[in-house]
């Protein structure tokens, strides 16, 4: 295993039984959320997960978190693997790792004091300290997501505050116990469009100033440009591409890659061959694997995209897709 990375996981799968139909007639469909993952996080670096609504990328995140059994699998954190932990060992890793989720409305007790809040994990982690200190950890938690004066804000409620200030005290939560690791879901998508620099500004702060590795979850291919230094591309519980963000925009080779970097607008210049294609359809992960998860909505499919299933293979240094024709889109591109 390569000692840069934080993070290794390998084979990961998530099966979820959706029930539908009547009380007489039901129904059970297999939902292949998450299908065979292989990615790692190398120490410092921000992994970007991108794709739209339904690819899986919330149902990943949870299972490195260990908020959520793995169907099968490995995560392996610092070198631990981290499916076979007894809770007791869990919950010692989590101090290490934390999750800063997509709703800060949700994610926030309405009922406890920005003190309160703050002071749950280290009441959990490390309740021999004195309360001096745990309140002196607060402040400067708050002072770090630069709310200022911190005493001006500690003894409020959740709903004094406004939503980019909420997911600001969500992200002093997530690193009040210094953590190594933090997976970020989605973390700007409910916010105003106003405040959501000031948080993916605050996040590159943080992780500059404590030596952070993250993973980046999003939909939007522009926040995931200007936040990480790699990006996986998601389709339909896969991974269809992974290189650095670099590559990813200016050399996509998914036909799923390029659709994705041909709709975001603001990134045009940097795009000379772009190819213009709108995605019909959407993600079903309801189907048996056949072949390739993209081949009905995929303007370039081939006959073999029909009945083959690709694999995810090396292209460059440090890129790789999963695509049948790759090579012969990459000769009509160039
Ligand atoms: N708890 C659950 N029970 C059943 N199906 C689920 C559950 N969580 C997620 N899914 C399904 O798994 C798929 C992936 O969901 P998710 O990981 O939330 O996607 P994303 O975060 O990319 O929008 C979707 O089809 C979703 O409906
Ligand atoms: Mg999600």
């Amino acid at each position: 295993m390569d000692k840069s990375n934080l993070l290794n996981v390998s084979n990961l799968k998530k099966t979820f039984i959706k029930k539908s139909g009547t009380f007489l007639k039901r129904k059970k469909t297999e939902v292949y959320a998450v299908n065979n993952i292989n990615l790692e996080v190398k120490k410092g670096e921000i992994l970007g997960i991108i794709g739209e609504s339904g690819c899986g990328k919330t149902t990943t995140a949870r299972m490195i978190m260990r908020l959520m059994k793995e169907t099968e699998g490995e995560i392996s954190f610092e070198g631990v693997n981290l499916c076979n932990l007894k809770d007791s060992e869990t919950n010692k890793i989590r101090k290490k790792m934390q999750m800063i989720f997509q709703d800060p409305y949700d994610t926030l007790n309405p009922g406890m004091r920005i003190l309160d809040i703050l002071m749950e994990p280290i009441n959990a982690h490390e309740k021999n300290l004195p309360y001096q200190a745990k309140y002196q950890r607060v402040v400067e938690a708050i002072e770090a997501i630069e709310l200022r004066p911190a005493e001006d804000f500690i003894h409020r409620y959740p709903h004094q505050l406004s939503g980019g200030q909420r997911q600001r005290i969500a992200i002093a939560r997530a690193i009040i116990l210094k953590p190594s690791f933090i997976a970020a879901d989605e973390p700007t998508s409910m916010l105003d469009v106003s405040v959501r620099a000031g948080i993916l500004n605050l996040l590159l702060d943080l992780r500059k100033k404590m030596g952070l590795t993250m993973m980046f979850i999003t939909h939007d291919l522009s926040t995931a440009s200007y936040m990480c230094d790699r990006i996986a591309v998601m389709y339909q519980g896969k991974i269809v591409e992974i290189g650095p963000t670099k590559k990813i925009i200016h050399k996509p080779s998914h036909p799923y890659t390029k659709a994705l970097v041909a709709v975001v607008k603001d990134l045009n210049h940097f795009i000379k061959n772009r190819e213009k294609l709108i995605l019909d359809g959407e993600v079903d992960s309801t189907k048996e694997e056949k072949g390739c998860p993209f081949v009905s909505r995929c303007p370039h499919k081939e006959d073999i995209c029909h009945s083959q299933v690709p694999n995810l293979e090396a292209i460059d240094n440090g890129h790789s897709v999963s695509c049948h024709c790759h090579t012969e889109l990459l000769e009509r591109t160039s």
